[in-house]
């Protein structure tokens, strides 16, 4: 009998914007759009999600760390924090839960900074260049590496 799966789905900064924010580089789908995309694949999966988006560094690293508390994984789009917090990487260090890095767009296409994560390092792996299947693909991977330590 699989148990169940609770899964954190965070986005960062900016990624609220997402439907009007840069559409030619991050498509049309608007956040709420994608997160029902990813509750719904959720539901398929038999997998509970729970999604936040913040703006700030701080509030994001809380997240993770009250995740800590319910979560058996994460699937995270951390935005431009990617490519420089030391403090988001550490979050995932110290929360110790399964976490796929996504990106909509194909971060080592564009522009060089974009292609360093700090934050991929402690994840399970980086996911990018899919639209909102980057977080569909990040949710299967996620559990079913929950679901393999399971067994
Ligand atoms: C992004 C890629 C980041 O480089 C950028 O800063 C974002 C969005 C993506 O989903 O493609 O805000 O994380």
């Amino acid at each position: 009998m699989r148990r169940d799966c609770s899964i954190l789905v965070l986005s960062g900064p900016n990624l609220n914007l997402l439907g009007t924010r840069e559409p030619e580089v991050y498509g049309s789908h608007t956040l709420a759009g994608i997160e029902e995309r990813v509750k719904a694949a959720a539901a398929e999966l038999g997998a509970e999600v729970r999604c936040r988006q913040s703006n700030h560094e701080g509030e994001l690293v809380e997240a993770l760390h009250e995740a800590r508390g319910w979560a058996d994984g994460a699937v995270f789009n951390p935005g431009a924090f990617t490519h420089y917090s030391l403090a988001l990487r550490d979050a995932v260090s110290a929360a110790g839960l399964p976490t796929v890095e996504v990106h909509l767009s194909n971060v080592h296409g564009r522009e060089s900074f974009r292609r360093r994560s700090v934050i991929a390092p402690v994840c399970l792996g980086q996911i990018a260049g899919f639209g909102p299947d980057s977080y569909v693909l990040g949710l299967r991977a996620v559990v079913g590496r929950v679901r393999a330590e399971d067994d």
